[in-house]
């Protein structure tokens, strides 16, 4: 941290200035978190100094004077990257994300660096963007859109389905999942859930039913992906599950690609089996979202096969992608940087360890 300076025009001199000048790096910036950061709440003595590359142990050296890094999904602060940034001087850690199995906590720790990251920014906007693509889906709103921009009026293909009275099946009633189905039953749609930690008093005011995983994947006329990815939950999308569906159900996942089995997901839809699926994260999004490559080859053959389908729904990973998340995202953010300046505890289940 160095004391922030201000040139007296008057008398030439350099005078320092009561609150101490905190120098941050913020890795993989984007035009949004620019903009969120620079206006941020209570951001004064921050001076923010934006890297449009991520953050690995060879870019590291670039945060040499900085106090903080700011770094998102995709940045690789492994055990090399970390022994880069405290060498330079870098005490904080901060994701501007919830996820953080892209730092090695436990170096981190032994190096004297402090990592948090920013728990809920806005489940509404992961559960509202869950519900648009599953309408966006079924009513073929993408194809439609695309076809009277051309003047072709016609409907052939549009046919989609009421969502009131069908089966929903919520997996994992945690911030998002809990509000995804209450939007759920906005629609009249009858909507079960499974979650190994049941709310059962949430679940009694919202007419919500709890029931096991089984019995979801074979009544769910939709079903909702709310869980977060562990050793457990890995492929929990497998040929096994896919082939126990409904025939026609609609699949959405907006929480982590790798909870699907690409290649089963490619195998059910070929068959005909899963009626549609939205997907706003994939297995293998690393290095393509986020990305403009609207000029390269893929050489995802997955990806590139689920994008012909034309019951395949993919954004890129924007369903946090809100004005109001993005704006608690940097309050959050910065607030634990200003507090590691002050040497003040930081916001209350923010920080890794
Ligand atoms: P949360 O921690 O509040 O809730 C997760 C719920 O899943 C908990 O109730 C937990 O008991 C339940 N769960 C755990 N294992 C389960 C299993 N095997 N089957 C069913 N339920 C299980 O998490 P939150 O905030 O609701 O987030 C959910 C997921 O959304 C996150 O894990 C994250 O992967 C994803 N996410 C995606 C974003 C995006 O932009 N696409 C943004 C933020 C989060």
């Amino acid at each position: 941290m160095v004391p922030a300076k201000k040139f007296s025009l008057k008398t030439g001199a350099t005078i320092a200035m009561k609150q101490p000048m905190i120098q941050a790096a913020l890795f993989d910036a984007k035009s949004y978190d620019r903009e969120y950061f620079e206006n941020a709440v209570g951001r004064g003595d921050i001076a923010w100094h934006y890297h449009e590359f991520r953050l690995s142990a060879d870019t590291a050296s670039l945060a040499s004077g900085r106090d903080a890094v700011c770094v998102f999904v995709n940045d690789n602060v492994d055990r090399d990257c970390l022994s880069e940034l405290a060498k330079v001087g870098v005490r904080h850690v901060a994701l501007r994300c919830a996820g953080f199995n892209n730092v090695d906590i436990a170096a981190a720790a032994e190096l004297g660096i402090a990592v948090t990251r920013v728990p809920a920014y806005s489940p509404h906007a992961v559960a509202e963007h869950a519900v648009a693509l599953l309408m966006t889906l079924n009513r073929r709103i993408h194809r439609a859109h695309n076809r009277v921009r051309e003047q072709n009026f016609s409907l052939g293909g549009l046919v989609g389905f009421d969502v009131h009275g069908k089966t929903v099946g919520i997996i994992g009633t945690g911030r998002i999942g809990r509000i995804a189905a209450q939007i759920f039953r906005g629609f009249d749609a009858r909507v079960m859930a499974f979650d190994p930690v049941p709310k059962n008093d949430w679940a009694a005011a919202h007419g919500v039913e709890y029931t096991d995983l089984g019995s979801l994947l074979e009544n769910g006329d939709i079903l909702s992906l709310h869980l977060p990815l562990s050793p457990n939950t890995l492929h929990l999308f497998d040929d096994d599950a896919f082939n126990r569906l409904k025939p026609g159900a609609f699949l959405v996942n907006t929480s982590r690609g790798k909870l699907i089995d690409t290649t089963a997901l490619i195998r059910s839809l070929k068959s005909g089996r899963l009626g549609g699926v939205a997907l706003d994260v994939y297995e293998e999004e690393e290095g393509v979202f986020f990305e403009d490559l609207s000029d390269c080859v893929l050489p995802d053959d997955e990806l590139s096969r689920l994008l012909t389908f034309p019951n395949v729904l993919i954004t890129s990973h924007q369903a946090f992608l809100t004005r109001e998340a993005l704006a608690e995202i940097a309050r959050v953010t910065t607030e634990n940087m200003r507090r590691v300046g002050s040497g003040t505890d930081f916001l209350e289940g923010t920080e890794v360890r």
